[in-house]
């Protein structure tokens, strides 16, 4: 009987492990042909003057770091984490071009979050992972800022995001994985009023560690 819990749980550590390394992989692939950098999210252009003057500031699962050189550009001391390493590759030049150091990682940030009280800002945009949240909270310094906005599943169209639902941000979801912060601006405006204008289809939240 312990032998065959044993193999299972191989198996189990062994399958997770594939299919991490296939998301990594299948990343890589689409940075091969998509090197666009998209604008920055509007959790930071929005909310700029929120940000600290100085310090230091995490992108986590940064992608080609629509948000990395805005943080950079502050004058922030700026991380940025992805697994996809053609990303991070595309991101430095990016960085280059506009004359700005950042630290770019290789990483996992499911098997490795950042370590508790390391940053006075992190940003997270288009990546959803649950189990993770309470590690962010955990990696900000006192009066450090996360900044956060993804996808919801109401939606007024059906472009942008992950089709699969568990991408997706549930009705108030994001409000309340980050309840232990102080929420500074939240807003989720689903399909309410006049569906072609404001912000749709995404929830953005900032919030203050106390
Ligand atoms: C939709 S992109 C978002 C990129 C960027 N944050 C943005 O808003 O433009 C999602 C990113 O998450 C990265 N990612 C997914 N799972 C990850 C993990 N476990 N560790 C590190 N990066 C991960 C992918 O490589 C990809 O670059």
């Amino acid at each position: 009987m312990v032998f065959l819990i044993y193999i299972l749980v191989l198996l189990l550590y062994v399958f997770g492990r594939e299919i991490k390394m296939k998301n990594a992989h299948d990343w890589n692939s689409r940075y091969q042909t998509l090197t666009q950098v998209p604008q920055s999210s509007q959790v930071l252009s929005a909310y700029t003057h929120l940000l600290p003057s100085k310090g230091k500031a995490l992108d986590l699962a940064s992608g080609l770091g629509a948000n990395t050189v805005l943080l950079a550009k502050h004058g922030l001391e700026t991380y940025a984490w992805d697994y996809a390493d053609t990303a991070l590759v595309h991101l430095q030049a990016h960085a280059k071009k506009h004359k700005v150091l950042i630290h770019t990682e290789c990483r996992d940030v499911v098997v490795s979050p950042p370590l508790p009280h390391t940053f006075d800002v992190i940003v997270v945009c288009h990546f959803l992972e649950r189990s993770l949240v309470p590690f962010l909270i955990d990696a900000l310094k006192p009066n450090g800022l996360l900044f956060y906005q993804t996808f919801t599943r109401c939606k007024v169209s059906t472009s942008g995001g992950p089709q699969n639902p568990v991408f997706r941000l549930a009705d108030n979801e994001l409000l309340h994985l980050c309840q232990k912060l102080q929420i500074i601006v939240y807003c989720e405006e689903g399909n309410v009023g006049d569906i072609k204008k404001g912000f749709r289809n995404e929830a953005l939240l900032i919030g203050q560690k106390c």
